[in-house]
């Protein structure tokens, strides 16, 4: 290979940056040529491409966001589009591509591959939803402000005797939430993993209210639960506390990525490089137990999502 292409899709996330930053250099010391692809797989069909050197990432490391910008592209499952993908990058002279997003930016990743162009994924997602790896680059940016955000409603609440509750984003993944939980110290989580029983919601914040006399009580929730305003409704009728709900919403994928997804995305980023001159295509990276690894993309697809019953019985035993 000579020219490797790099690319961020899906929904973006802090230390894609770095991520871009860390491809960009470890290919070019290698004596690689890059390009940036624009606008995820949209550019990638279009022939958006930028040249990469050394000064195009500098200053980006400490960004949110992505500079190269992010785009769902559904279409991108049709042959017709991959194939049309292929040629664009041929007459460009991308031999190699890294696809930073989650796992639907896998698959296109995978059906490059396919079609001849080797592609390395690397997990960029606040959701922490991407098996193969234990760790997104984005998640504990993400999780940093909403612990921030949530040390605050708790302030607030029990100054008010009020309960909050808070809804995360995790695209079906309680891994946000239950983070979050234990590092608030929530009274309440409820994750796809939980369940979500309303009844037994309200049971335990009247316990909370009565028996134990809490000044304040936190309900951390993810998205796509329940309807938070009408939960904080039911709490202010059928508890002690008055409920307020706060969906903290897209401010959870803004912001300068912490150290810690920085060191992830830069580690990641290298890890794309060394793979691609070792000939592989088709993989995707992860830190697994401390560890940079990468095993095929269609392996990570298939396995289960890593368990977090550990988790969720140490939220349980600290509330
Ligand atoms: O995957 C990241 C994510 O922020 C999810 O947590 C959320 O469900 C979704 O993207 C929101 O998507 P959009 O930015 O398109 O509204």
């Amino acid at each position: 290979i000579r020219r490797i292409g790099i690319l961020t899709s899906g929904g973006d996330a802090p230390g894609m940056n770095a991520a871009i930053r860390a491809v960009t250099r470890v290919a070019l010391a290698n004596g690689f040529e890059v390009m940036g692809i624009k606008d995820g797989y949209r550019g990638l069909v279009e022939g958006n491409y930028i040249p990469m050197d050394k000064s195009t990432v500098s200053d980006i490391l400490n960004r949110g966001g992505t500079v190269l910008g992010s785009a769902r592209l559904t279409e991108f499952k049709d042959l017709e589009i991959q194939k049309k993908a292929v040629q664009t990058l041929q007459n460009a002279k991308i031999d190699a591509v890294v696809v930073i997003g989650g796992d639907g930016s896998y698959r296109g990743a995978m059906a490059l591959t396919k079609l001849g162009i080797n592609c390395i994924g690397l997990p960029g997602t606040i959701d922490n939803d991407i098996p193969g790896t234990d760790f997104t680059i984005g998640f504990d940016t993400a999780l940093n402000t909403v612990v921030e955000a949530v040390d605050k409603l708790r302030d607030t609440s029990s100054s008010h005797h009020r309960c909050s509750v808070v809804e995360v984003m995790g695209n079906r993944c309680g891994d946000l939430a239950v983070w979050a939980a234990i590092s608030c110290g929530a009274e309440i989580v409820i994750t796809p993993e939980t369940g979500y029983d309303e009844l037994d919601v309200l049971e335990r914040l009247r316990y909370l209210d009565k028996a134990v006399k809490k000044r304040h009580a936190i309900v951390v929730i993810s998205e796509k639960i329940a309807d938070v305003d009408e939960l904080a409704r039911k709490i202010s009728q059928n508890t002690g506390f008055a409920g307020r709900a706060t969906v903290l919403g897209h401010v959870q994928r803004g912001g300068s990525p912490s150290p810690r997804d920085r060191v992830l995305a830069s580690m990641m980023g290298e890890k794309a490089v060394d793979l691609l001159m070792d000939g592989v295509g088709g993989h995707c990276v992860g830190m697994i137990d401390n560890k940079v690894t990468s095993m095929p993309i269609e392996e990570a697809l298939s396995s289960p999502r890593h368990s977090r019953k550990d988790l969720y019985r140490l939220f349980d035993r600290l509330v």
